[in-house]
């Protein structure tokens, strides 16, 4: 069955041969869907006809948010942790341990609930495609069973095994790395498509990263690095050395990690929630930005440092304090999430892609920063079907 929508003030297709920049917007404009997939967009008096005729009533369709980044396979929640931080204490990799005791003692029906919770608050906030990483379990088990349930609603799975070092391992970390590379990751590895290591101070340095990454490599897992998020270290760079798909956080960098970015295919993904949530310094989007690396921004959804599912609020956030235009942060949490995946098919509304479309209830995509807080998304189709 096709459908089209028509009358959109602004379509945004990530395509700059259809339109003006980066976003190729197309201004009163119509996209037809058949299927899953685009099969025209244009000019809305231009439309062909079709099965089902959809009235966007002079709003703007931009491509649903591709969420690179989150971690949405856990229990409980952390308020007093975030309630002691807004009263002046300071955010450690060390708060984990009480999600990773959470997660263990939750059932795989609590899990999956929570999952599917915070994904439809995703969806309804226009989130079409994300990751999810394991990370809260950290034993085998665990870990094998938070990416069964993760990929039951998405392909983009990531093993984070090393996550933290396991509490009951604290006293032997070479002990746990040798279980990330080992036993873990043999019962992961079938579940997953990426591997992610925490590479900070507090969980793994940058030798114990390289083994945990190449080990995973080995079997067929493409690498992505948390990089960079509290101190300045060696995982931005590592990242780009394993070409890693994307570096993620990249809030301290030196010039030297810019100037690998710029010169590699790995991804810098930007995680505003994480520094609102932790009142961290910005990352500086753009000086990214201007050195010519690719940026994406995601949600880092998490219980601990940043519990938003809201793509629109970090968009605002990229825009008000990252040095971004509107314009730049669409295009990053839309192409530049799919990049960070590597994906073609979505993160752009063009002939061919996946018919993941979301409406917002404004004439223009700069309203995702002007309107900050607003719920602007009044539609969403995920893969040609109409799900909010
Ligand atoms: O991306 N940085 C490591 N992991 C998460 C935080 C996880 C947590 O605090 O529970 C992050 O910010
Ligand atoms: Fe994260």
């Amino acid at each position: 069955m096709s459908t089209v929508i028509t009358n959109i003030a602004t379509l945004v297709t990530n395509d700059p041969s259809l339109g003006d920049g980066p976003l190729g917007p197309i201004h009163d404009a119509a996209v037809v869907i058949d299927g899953d997939r685009v099969v025209w967009t244009g000019e809305s008096r231009k439309a062909p006809a079709t099965d089902n005729r959809v009235d966007a009533g002079g709003r703007a369709v931009v491509p649903g948010f591709v969420d690179s980044h989150s971690h949405l396979v856990f229990a409980g929640d952390r308020t007093e942790e975030f309630n002691a931080r807004m009263s002046g204490r300071g955010y450690t990799a060390g708060g984990i341990r009480t999600t990773v005791a959470a997660t263990r003692a939750a059932s795989d029906e609590d899990l999956e609930r929570n999952l599917t919770h915070y994904l439809g608050e995703a969806l309804r906030q226009g989130t079409t495609t994300f990751e999810t990483k394991s990370g809260y379990g950290l034993t085998v088990e665990d870990e094998a069973r938070a990416l069964r349930i993760a990929a039951r609603h998405t392909d983009e799975v990531t093993y984070l095994g090393a996550h933290i070092v396991a509490p009951e391992h604290a006293d032997d970390p070479a002990a746990y790395v040798a279980l990330v590379t080992g036993e873990m990751l043999d019962a992961c590895a079938p579940h997953a498509r990426w591997i992610d290591v925490f590479c900070e101070k507090g969980a793994f340095d940058g030798d114990q990263a390289r083994a945990i990454l190449t080990a995973g490599m080995a079997k067929g897992l493409h690498p992505r690095v948390h990089a960079n998020q509290l101190t300045y270290g060696p995982g931005v760079q590592l990242a780009v050395e394993l070409d890693a798909a994307s570096a993620d956080h990249c809030t301290h960098l030196t010039d030297a990690d810019v100037a690998a970015l710029a010169s590699g295919n790995t991804v810098a993904t930007l995680l505003p929630g994480a520094e609102f949530s932790t009142r961290a310094q910005w990352p500086d989007a753009r000086r990214l930005l201007d050195a010519g690396v690719t940026v994406a921004l995601s949600t880092d959804c998490n219980p601990g440092s940043s519990f938003t599912s809201s793509v629109p609020f970090c968009i605002a956030l990229a825009v008000r304090d990252m040095g971004m235009t509107p314009d730049e942060a669409v295009w990053s949490a839309t192409a530049g999430g799919a990049a960070a995946l590597r994906r073609e098919d979505i993160g752009r509304l063009t002939v061919g892609a996946r018919a993941d479309l979301t409406l917002l209830d404004a004439p223009s995509h700069v309203h995702l920063a002007y309107r900050p807080g607003v719920p602007l998304v009044t539609g969403v189709w995920r893969g040609g079907v109409r799900e909010v």
